[in-house]
């Protein structure tokens, strides 16, 4: 049995492959290849939650569940806000395979994923991105986004204006695109191409007023049936796609909150977007719509991405198989 770090992981998954993976994991899902439950979610104290989640995967040879606390308010001190580890199983003899670092895994396979979704629902020429929430995900999301559209500009707002001009200073470094730290989330928004809403913000950072026609959304930061980023206004006005149907109607507060104050109908919901990226449900109709994507997370995300670090580590090979 493997234990594998945050650094092994950093090192052996890189965007482009984990975004592959990814859409792998999320066709899987929405042809029902994959068995998962709807995560059990322990609250601890105050809003800090222990989460469960795990799935099987036949075909993928993956077994296992991903054990993590999410302390929302940790960026105040430093502190990561997701930690815990992935357990992997043997599907043929039920042995423990490797434990994974979550934080990491977590970090790459949910922007890879928003990145996979971004390639089939976004505008072709979409080259504005709009980042709400400079953490660990508003970092790994423009790693991820840059490598499925031709970026020109970033714009990034955060409740912190600190976090915000130092995500602009290093990521402009890092990445050689213009990267503006915005004042409000309607001034980052207002032009952008792409949004990605990465924050634990539950009450709405953005409405519909905040976004141009033609934009897409990745709807990340709200996992809970009581916390929502995105207005009804912005939901209703949306092409609205989810990683996971059961899922969504039991977790997504984006979703539900709108349907509770009568916005919108059960209806709403298109798809999931494992459809999409299989070609079997259309996705953005107009260059004119708005789409946008309800991303929970799921259990089969992080085993595909454990596994596949786990099966190059064991392997010394890049190209192992899922
Ligand atoms: N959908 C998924 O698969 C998935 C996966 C991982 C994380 N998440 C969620 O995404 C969010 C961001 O995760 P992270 O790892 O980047 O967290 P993080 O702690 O690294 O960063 C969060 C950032 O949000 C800012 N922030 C806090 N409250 C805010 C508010 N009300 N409005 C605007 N900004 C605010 C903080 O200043 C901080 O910079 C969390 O809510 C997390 O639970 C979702």
């Amino acid at each position: 049995m493997q234990v594998i770090t945050a650094s092994q992981v950093e090192e052996v998954l890189d965007m482009q492959r984990c975004i592959d993976l990814m859409k792998t994991a999320l066709i899987a899902l929405a042809e029902g290849e994959a068995r998962q439950i709807v995560r059990p979610v322990l609250p601890l104290s105050g809003k800090n939650l222990l989460g469960m989640m795990p799935a099987f995967h036949g075909a993928g040879k993956v077994a296992g569940v991903k054990v993590l606390t999410v302390f929302p308010d940790n960026y105040q001190q430093g502190i990561p806000s997701h930690q815990g580890q992935v357990l992997v199983f043997e599907t043929e003899n039920g042995r423990l395979k490797a434990i994974v670092d979550a934080e990491a895994i977590t970090g790459i396979r949910t922007a890879a994923a928003s990145a996979a979704v971004t390639q089939v629902l976004a505008r072709p020429d979409a080259s504005r991105l709009a980042i709400l929430g400079a953490g660990l995900q508003g970092r790994q999301h423009l790693r991820a986004l840059r490598l499925v559209r031709q970026l020109q500009q970033v714009t990034v707002w955060d409740i912190r204006p600190e976090a915000a001009s130092a995500y602009a200073e290093e990521m402009e470094k890092e990445t050689g695109l213009p990267v503006r730290a915005c004042a409000t989330a309607a001034e980052a928004t207002r032009e952008a191409d792409i949004i990605c809403t990465l924050t634990p913000a539950v009450e709405p950072i953005l409405c519909a007023a905040d976004v141009q026609p033609g934009a897409h959304i990745n709807a990340v930061g709200a996992c809970a049936p009581h916390a929502r980023e995105l207005a009804a206004d912005l939901v209703a006005a949306g092409r609205l796609f989810v990683d996971w149907k059961e899922a969504a109607v039991r977790e997504a507060g984006d979703y539900l909150l709108a349907l509770k104050e009568g916005a919108i109908t059960e209806e709403h919901i298109l798809g999931e977007v494992g459809q999409v990226l299989a070609g079997k449900l259309p996705g953005r109709l107009n260059a004119s719509d708005i789409t946008i994507f309800e991303s929970l997370g799921q259990a089969l995300q992080d085993l595909m991405a454990a596994n596949y670090v786990a099966n190059v580590l064991l392997g010394g090979k890049r190209n192992d198989s899922l």
